[in-house]
C-alpha cells in the first residue's frame, strides 16, 4: 500500500519535472537546468516503474538493467561525440528509436492476444493498433530522414512515378486494415496483425520519400511529434499516466514546432507533405551568364565595417560548419568598441535544426537581446549600414520573394538587400541546402569574401585591430 503510494508520488514528481523542465527550456539562460530537471524526472520514473513488480512474472531485472546500462553508454558516447552540425541526424535517430519502442511494445501485446494468452477489448485492441501505426511510421520515417540528412540517400533516388498517389493508397489500406483488425478481434489472427505492422513501417518510409530539400525541418518536427504520440499511446496500453504525460508533452511540443516551421516556410503542412520536393535538386532562375559576383578584400571589408554606424550579422549553416561563433563574437566586440551597433538576424530555419543559430550564439555568450527574429530583422535591415552574412544562403535568397518559379518562392527570407551594403562570407559559389542559385551574390550591393568563415572572420578581426 505504502509502496503504491510512493510509486504514484514518484510518477507525479517525474511528470512535474518534465513540465517544469520544458518551461525552463524556453530560454537559453535556463535551458541547461531544464534539461537536467527533465532528466531527473525520467530517472525517478524509471526507478518507480522498476519498483512496481508484476505479480507472477520474473520481472527480468537483469535484462532491464543491462539494457539501461548499454543504452546509457551508447547515448552518453554519441552525445559527447556528435558534432553540432550533425544534431538533426541524432534527433532523427532518437525519434526513430522512440517509435521503434512503441512498435515492439505493441507487438508484444499482439502476440499473446492472438494466441489466446491474453484478452483485449475493442478499445484496448484499437490502442495497440494505434501504437503500431504511429510508432511504425515514426520509426521508418525518421530513419529515412536520418539517411537523407546524412547525405546517404539523395532526395529523388527512391521517388516513384505518382508517388503521392501511392502514398494515399498505402495510407488508406493501412488505416482500413487497422480498423478491420480492431473490429474483428482475435479471430483475424497474428498473420494479419503482422501485415498491419509491416504496412505501417512501409508507409512511414514512403511518406518521407517525396519530402526533401528545404522542407526537411518540417518533416523532422512532425516525426518528433509522432514519436511523442506513440509514447502517449503506449502509456495508454500500460495504464501509465507518466508515459502519457511525457508523450503528450513531446507530441504537443513537436506539433507546435511543426506549425511554426510551416509558418516560417509560408507553407501549409498538407502542401509540405504532398507538394513534392521543397527545393532539393531543383534549380531557381539562375544568374544571367554575364553577371559576375564582385569580391571584396579583407582590408576593405574591415574598413567598411569599422566606419559604419550599424551592422547586422546573418548567421547560417556555414557558421556551424566553420565553428566560427566565438570569433564572430570577437569581431562584434571590436566593432562595438568603435561605436558600431551590432545585432544578429536569426531566421527560423537557418542551420539544420530549430534554434541552431541561437544555440551557437549562446555558446559564444552573445547577449540574447542582440538577436532579432525574422520580422524585427527585416524592419531593422532597412536602416542598417552593413550586413555580414556568415555561411547563410537559402535564408537570404531574394528568389523566395521575386521568382515565382523558384522552389522556395513564398518562403519568408531576410531581406538583406534592403541594407546599404552586404558582405557574404562563404567558401565558393556553391548553393545551400535547397540546391538553388542565389541572385543575392550578384546584387549590386553585395560583395563576396571567399574562404572558411572562421578563417575570414579571424582575418577581419586582425585587420580591425590594426585600424
Ligand atoms: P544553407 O542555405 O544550407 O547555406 C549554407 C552555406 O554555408 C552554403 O552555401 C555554404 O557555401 C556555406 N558554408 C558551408 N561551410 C562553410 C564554411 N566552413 N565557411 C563558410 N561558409 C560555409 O544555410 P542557411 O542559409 O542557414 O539555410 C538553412 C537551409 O537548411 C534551409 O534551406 C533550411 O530549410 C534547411 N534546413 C533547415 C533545418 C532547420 S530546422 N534549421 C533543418 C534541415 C534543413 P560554401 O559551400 O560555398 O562555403
Amino acid at each position: 500500500m505504502i509502496v503504491d503510494f510512493l510509486i504514484n508520488i514518484a510518477y507525479l514528481i517525474g511528470a512535474l519535472a518534465f513540465v517544469w523542465g520544458l518551461r525552463l527550456l524556453s530560454s537559453p539562460d535556463s535551458a541547461r537546468r531544464g534539461n537536467t530537471l527533465a532528466g531527473f524526472g525520467m530517472i525517478l520514473a524509471i526507478i518507480a516503474a522498476m519498483s512496481e513488480p508484476i505479480e507472477g512474472a520474473s520481472n527480468n531485472y537483469g535484462w532491464i538493467i543491462g539494457a539501461i546500462v548499454l543504452g546509457g553508454i551508447i547515448g552518453l558516447v554519441s552525445a559527447r561525440r556528435v558534432q553540432m552540425t550533425a544534431m538533426p541526424q541524432m534527433v532523427s535517430i532518437f525519434n526513430g528509436l522512440g517509435g521503434a519502442c512503441a512498435v515492439v511494445l505493441a507487438y508484444a501485446e499482439l502476440v499473446p492476444f492472438y494466441s489466446g494468452g491474453t484478452e483485449l477489448d475493442t478499445a484496448g485492441l484499437g490502442i495497440v493498433m494505434l501504437a503500431l501505426f504511429i510508432g511504425g511510421v515514426s520509426f521508418t520515417g525518421s530513419m529515412l530522414a536520418f539517411a537523407k540528412l546524412q547525405g546517404l540517400i539523395w532526395d529523388s533516388t527512391l521517388l516513384l512515378p505518382k508517388h503521392n498517389v501511392i502514398n494515399m493508397v498505402l495510407l488508406v489500406a493501412t488505416v482500413g486494415l487497422g480498423i478491420y483488425l480492431t473490429a474483428t478481434g482475435s479471430s483475424a489472427g497474428l498473420a494479419l496483425g503482422s501485415a498491419f505492422m509491416v504496412l505501417a513501417l512501409i508507409y512511414g518510409f514512403s511518406f518521407v520519400i517525396p519530402i526533401g530539400g528545404a522542407d526537411m525541418p518540417v518533416v523532422i518536427s512532425l516525426l518528433n511529434s509522432l514519436t511523442g504520440l506513440s509514447a502517449a499511446v503506449t502509456g495508454l496500453i500500460y495504464g501509465s499516466q507518466f508515459m502519457l504525460v511525457g508523450g503528450i508533452l513531446v507530441g504537443a511540443a513537436g506539433t507546435i514546432l511543426t506549425v511554426l516551421m510551416c509558418d516560417a516556410m509560408n507553407r501549409s503542412l498538407v502542401n509540405v507533405l504532398i507538394g513534392g520536393f521543397g527545393g532539393g535538386g531543383a534549380s531557381a532562375k539562375g544568374a544571367d551568364g554575364d553577371q559576375v559576383a564582385k569580391e571584396v578584400t579583407v582590408n576593405d571589408a574591415a574598413i567598411q565595417l569599422f566606419y559604419s554606424n550599424s551592422a547586422i550579422v546573418v548567421p547560417g549553416y556555414g557558421l556551424a560548419v566553420a565553428q566560427a561563433q566565438k570569433v564572430c563574437k570577437e569581431v562584434d566586440e571590436l566593432l562595438e568598441a568603435n561605436g558600431v551597433d551590432v545585432r544578429y538576424a536569426i531566421h527560423p530555419v537557418a542551420g539544420r535544426m530549430p534554434g541552431h543559430m541561437n544555440v551557437l550564439l549562446a555558446e559564444a555568450d552573445v547577449p540574447y537581446p542582440k538577436l532579432l527574429d525574422l520580422d524585427e530583422a527585416n524592419d531593422a535591415l532597412k536602416s542598417t549600414d552593413m550586413v555580414i552574412i556568415v555561411g547563410a544562403n537559402d535564408v537570404v535568397n531574394p528568389a523566395a520573394e521575386d521568382d515565382p518559379g523558384s522552389p522556395i518562392h513564398g518562403m519568408p527570407v531576410l531581406k538583406v538587400w534592403d541594407a546599404k551594403n552586404v558582405i557574404v562570407l562563404k567558401r565558393s559559389m556553391r548553393p545551400g541546402y535547397a540546391g538553388i542559385e542565389n541572385p543575392l551574390f550578384f546584387h549590386e550591393k553585395t560583395r563576396m569574401l571567399f574562404g572558411d568563415a572562421k578563417d575570414s572572420l579571424s582575418k577581419l578581426a586582425s585587420e580591425i585591430k590594426n585600424l
